[in-house]
C-alpha cells in the first residue's frame, strides 16, 4: 500500500465519476480536499448537482464542491446523454443537496489549494474533460512545478469510444487536453485500454448487495442503468467503470500496471482529432514525464471499490 495521497478530484458525475468519489471517500489511502466540476457528461449545472447528491449519499456533504468551466475552451458543449441519461446520473433517485456549492470557482480553488500547500503535496485527478486543469495551468503557471502528479482518466493508446480513436473526455476538449499533456508535470494516463478491464459484473453487484445499505442500492441502481446504456450504445455486456481506476492507482499502484511513453493529443487530424498518441518506441527517454496504464488487477480493484462502499455504509449507520 502506498502512502496517503492528498487529491482534488475534477469530475463530471457521471455514473463512473460517482464510483470514483465513493472510492476516494471510503479508502484511507486518499485525502479528498474537494471536488471541482466541469461540463462534460452533462451540463455543468447538472453534474455539479450530481456531485452534491453523491456526497449526500456517501454521508460526506462536508466535502466542498466548486463548480468550474461550463464549456470547452474552443468548442461547443457536447454531453454524453446516451451513456449517462438526461440527469447525468439516471437510474437512481438523487437526494437534494444539503449544502450550497462552494466558492471560489473550481479553477481558482485548484490554484489556491496547490499554491497554499507544500510543493509536491497535491495530486490532481481528472475524470472529465480537462478544461479546468488547462485553465488552472494558464491562470497560475507555478502550479505546474508544485503539483505532485496529474492522473487523468481519458484517452487510450489503442482504443477510442467517441470516435474510432478518440475517448470522450479528450474528444470534448482536445485543446485543453493538449495543454495538460504538454505541461511539465508528471502525468499518468488511465485510458480505455485499462478502464475497459474494469467491468462491473453481476458478481460485483452481488457483493455490493450483500452490504445491504442505501449506498449499496444506489451503486446497484447506477450500474443497472450504465449496463443497459453500454449494451445499447457500445456493445458491452457489462459496463466499464472507468473513473475510479485513477483513484485505485493512487491507493495502490500495484493494482494498475503502467509503462512510460511520451504522449501527445492530436488536434488537427481529419479522422484522428482527440486521439492520444503514445510513442512506445523503446527506450522511453530518461526525462519522460508520461506514463500510460496498461493492466488492471481486476479482483484487487473491485475489492477496493466494494470495501469503500462498505466503509461508507457503516459510517452512515453510526450517525
Ligand atoms: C469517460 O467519459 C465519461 O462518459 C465517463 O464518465 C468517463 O470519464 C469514459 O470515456
Ligand atoms: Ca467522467
Amino acid at each position: 500500500m502506498a502512502e496517503q495521497r492528498t487529491i482534488i478530484l475534477d469530475c463530471d458525475p457521471g455514473h463512473d465519476d460517482a464510483v470514483a468519489i465513493m472510492l476516494a471517500l471510503g479508502n484511507p489511502g486518499i485525502e479528498l480536499l474537494g471536488l471541482t466540476t466541469v461540463g462534460g457528461n452533462q451540463t455543468l449545472e447538472k453534474v455539479t448537482r450530481n456531485a452534491q447528491s453523491v456526497l449526500v449519499m456517501c454521508g460526506r456533504d462536508d466535502v466542498p464542491v466548486h463548480p468550474g468551466a461550463s464549456r470547452p475552451l474552443l468548442r461547443p458543449v457536447e454531453v454524453a446523454e446516451g451513456i449517462h441519461g438526461d440527469s447525468g446520473l439516471d437510474g437512481v433517485e438523487l437526494p437534494e443537496p444539503t449544502r450550497p456549492v462552494a466558492s471560489p470557482h473550481g479553477v481558482q480553488f485548484i490554484v489556491d489549494t496547490v499554491m497554499g500547500a507544500e510543493p509536491g503535496a497535491i495530486t490532481l485527478v481528472a475524470t472529465g474533460p480537462l478544461t479546468n486543469l488547462a485553465l488552472a495551468a494558464r491562470l497560475e503557471p507555478r502550479i505546474v512545478e508544485r503539483v505532485r502528479e496529474v492522473v487523468v482518466m481519458g484517452g487510450g493508446y489503442h482504443e477510442g469510444n467517441w470516435t474510432a480513436v478518440a475517448e470522450f473526455n479528450i474528444w470534448v476538449d482536445p485543446e485543453a487536453a493538449s495543454i495538460v499533456f504538454d505541461e511539465e508535470w508528471p502525468l499518468t494516463m488511465v485510458g480505455l485500454d485499462l478502464t475497459h478491464q474494469a467491468l462491473a459484473t453481476e458478481e460485483v453487484e452481488r457483493q455490493v448487495a450483500e452490504i445491504g445499505s442505501d449506498l449499496g442500492e444506489f451503486f446497484i441502481g447506477l450500474m443497472a442503468f450504465f449496463r443497459q446504456a453500454y449494451r445499447e450504445n457500445q456493445g458491452f455486456d457489462d459496463p466499464p467503470v472507468h473513473d475510479p481506476c485513477t483513484v485505485a492507482y493512487l491507493i495502490d499502484p500495484a493494482v494498475v500496471a503502467t509503462r512510460k511513453a511520451p504522449l501527445v493529443v492530436e488536434l488537427h487530424g481529419e479522422h484522428t482529432k482527440g486521439m492520444t498518441v503514445a510513442d512506445f518506441r523503446a527506450p522511453a527517454p530518461d526525462d519522460c514525464r508520461h506514463q500510460v496504464a496498461t493492466e488492471l488487477d481486476r479482483d484487487a480493484f473491485w475489492r477496493m471499490v466494494v470495501e469503500s462502499i462498505r466503509v461508507l455504509s457503516v459510517a452512515d449507520e453510526r450517525r
